[in-house]
């Protein structure tokens, strides 16, 4: 069988990543994060766009040198359509629209989330089997899915404000810490005592989520803790992160408890850059040992936001003869299930 050279580029957020695959192997993976935004306690769009188009062909060129494959041996460009920033999404789509155009090589567009869900099915992971529980845990989506085939999937539980995380980026941001704020939190959290403080587990129906109420009462308690010591935070640090996690992390595993009592599905597969968190990834396996489920978590490297995650998607999409013409758009807002 001819292999397939997949060129993949994604820009849907604040990382400007291209990867290059043959068939489901990753030969490249080349992420440039922008650090701009941890000065603005935030992803500030119009700033994130000027440098997905400042980072974009510096990134295609070492993705390219890294994986030793010129650029004339491409078999098709896949890229992300969104969901995902408008401002950002357009300059990965432009491009790749370009690329295909110059190269008259095909185009596939791909739903981000999907990517975040295939990345488990990239040569050296450990694949789940269809049915499995499709858990997206990201700056942008916090959804639990039942997903039948790469590309079909039924939303079983999501956010209703918040996803999980911005929880972690909101308290970072409460707690004076840079921005994203999940890894900071993750990394005090294992110094910290995750009981020290307790916060309400927001109550919401079957597999939905919310956690804007959650921000808010750390914000209260943090507000009323330092009226009465102005070094609260800095002599608690560790434990109130450690506490504000293990509070996210039982919500989550309330949840996965109810999705596979309601589905009887026990493979679990985790995606988005919350699935790199130790404590979750820590109460996940404890689970699959004593409820026998199957968790499925991504190396470190496809977690976060990355153009493997694309390319994967693009790889299945290419075997079926799955392809975009020129006319697509970005789409800002995006259904997992279309
Ligand atoms: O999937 P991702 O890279 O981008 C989106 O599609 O949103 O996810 C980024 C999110 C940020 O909110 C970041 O704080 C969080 O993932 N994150 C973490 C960890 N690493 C990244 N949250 C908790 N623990 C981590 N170790
Ligand atoms: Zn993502």
């Amino acid at each position: 069988m001819k292999h397939i050279y997949l060129l993949a580029i994604e820009s849907s957020c604040d990382d400007t990543s291209v990867a290059i695959l043959k068939n489901n192997r990753v030969l490249s993976n080349v992420v440039s994060s922008q650090t701009i935004h941890s000065h603005y306690g935030g992803v500030v769009p119009e700033l994130a766009s000027r440098a997905h188009q400042q980072h974009i062909i510096p990134v295609i060129e070492e993705a390219l040198a890294k994986a030793n494959v010129a650029l004339e041996n491409i078999s098709a460009i896949a890229f992300t359509k969104g969901p995902g920033l408008m401002g950002s999404l357009l300059v990965g789509v432009s491009f790749a629209k370009s690329l295909s155009l110059a190269l008259e090589i095909p185009l596939i567009e791909v739903n981000h989330m999907h990517g975040h869900l295939l990345t488990h099915f990239i040569e050296g992971e450990k694949p789940p089997t269809f049915p499995f529980l499709g858990v997206t845990l990201s700056g942008g989506h916090t959804q639990i899915l039942q997903v039948e085939d790469y590309f079909s999937m039924k939303i079983l539980g999501q956010t209703l404000d918040d996803a999980i995380g911005e929880a972690f980026d909101k308290t970072a941001k409460i707690l004076g810490l840079p921005y994203p704020g999940g890894i900071q939190i993750d990394q005090l959290a294992q110094q910290g005592n995750p009981l020290a403080f307790s916060f309400p587990i927001p109550k919401v129906e079957g597999l939905n989520f919310s956690f804007s109420g959650l921000k808010t009462s750390i914000l209260y308690f943090v507000q009323q803790q330092t009226k009465n010591n102005p070094n609260f935070i800095e002599e608690n640090l560790a434990d109130i992160c450690a506490s504000v996690q293990h509070t996210i992390i039982r919500l989550v595993m309330q949840k996965l408890s109810k999705a596979v009592e309601q589905t009887g599905i026990k493979q679990i597969a985790i995606g988005g850059g919350v699935s790199a968190n130790s404590g979750l990834q820590k109460a996940l396996q404890q689970a699959a040992q004593k409820y026998a489920w199957q968790v499925f978590i991504p190396h470190k490297s496809l977690s976060t936001d990355n153009a493997a995650m694309i390319g994967i998607a693009g790889y299945f999409k290419y075997q079926r003869g799955v392809f975009t013409n020129l006319s697509v758009v970005a789409q800002a807002r995006y259904n997992v299930e279309t």
